[in-house]
C-alpha cells in the first residue's frame, strides 16, 4: 500500500481537553486498508506549528501521504488550509473538489471546508474537516484515488489505463 502520517489539529484536543475520536477513526480505516502510519500527533490551530509539522512529517522522505484532520473552517482559528498552502509546491484542486462534491450529498456544511490538498516533494499532503464522521465520508471518497496518486507522485506508475480506475 503506502505509507501515512496523521496530524490532528485541534486547540481542544493539543490541550488534552477532548479525546481525538477523528484521528483515531482515520488511523483505523488506513490501517484497515494495509497503510502505515508512521506519524501521528495533534496541534493546535497554530500557522507556524501546523508548517513545522507538515515540513518535518514531508520531508523525511518516509512519509508517502500526510492527511490533517480539522481547522479546514471558517472560525477565528481555522488555518489549516492557509498553513497547508504555504509548504505545498503544487495544488490538486480535484481531490478536494471531489471530497465537497460528494459530501455535499450528505450536509450542505461541507461547503464550508476550505480543505485543500496538494504535494511538496514526493508527499501528497490532505485536509479533511475535523468531526470524526466528515473524516470517515471523505477518505471513502479519495481511497480509490490514494494509491495511484502516491505512485504517479514517486514516478512508478505505469500507463493510466483502466485498471487505475
Ligand atoms: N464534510 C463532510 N463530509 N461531512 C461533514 O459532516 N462538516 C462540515 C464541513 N465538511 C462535514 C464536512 C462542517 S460542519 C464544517 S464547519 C467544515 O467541514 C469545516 O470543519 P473543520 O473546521 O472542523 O475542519
Amino acid at each position: 500500500m503506502f505509507s501515512a502520517g496523521i496530524l490532528t489539529i485541534s486547540d481542544k484536543g493539543a490541550a488534552a481537553e477532548r479525546h481525538d475520536r477523528s484521528g483515531e477513526v482515520m488511523r483505523d480505516i488506513l490501517s484497515g486498508i494495509g497503510v502505515a502510519i508512521l506519524n501521528y500527533a495533534v496541534v493546535p490551530d497554530e500557522h507556524g506549528l501546523i508548517v513545522d509539522k507538515l515540513t518535518e512529517w514531508a520531508d523525511s522522505g518516509k512519509v508517502d501521504v500526510l492527511l490533517t484532520t480539522g481547522g479546514t473552517g471558517l472560525t477565528p482559528r481555522d488555518v489549516t488550509p492557509e498553513a497547508t498552502l504555504s509548504v505545498l509546491d503544487r495544488v490538486v484542486p480535484g481531490l478536494a473538489e471531489a471530497m465537497r462534491a460528494e459530501s455535499l450529498k450528505k450536509t450542505p456544511m461541507a461547503m464550508l471546508s476550505r480543505a485543500v490538498v496538494g504535494t511538496r516533494g514526493k508527499c501528497l499532503i490532505v485536509n479533511l474537516p475535523g468531526s470524526p464522521k466528515a473524516v470517515r465520508e471523505c477518505l471513502e471518497v479519495i481511497i480509490p484515488a490514494l494509491p495511484h496518486a502516491v505512485e504517479t507522485l514517486k514516478g512508478e506508475a505505469g500507463d493510466c489505463g483502466p485498471a487505475a480506475a
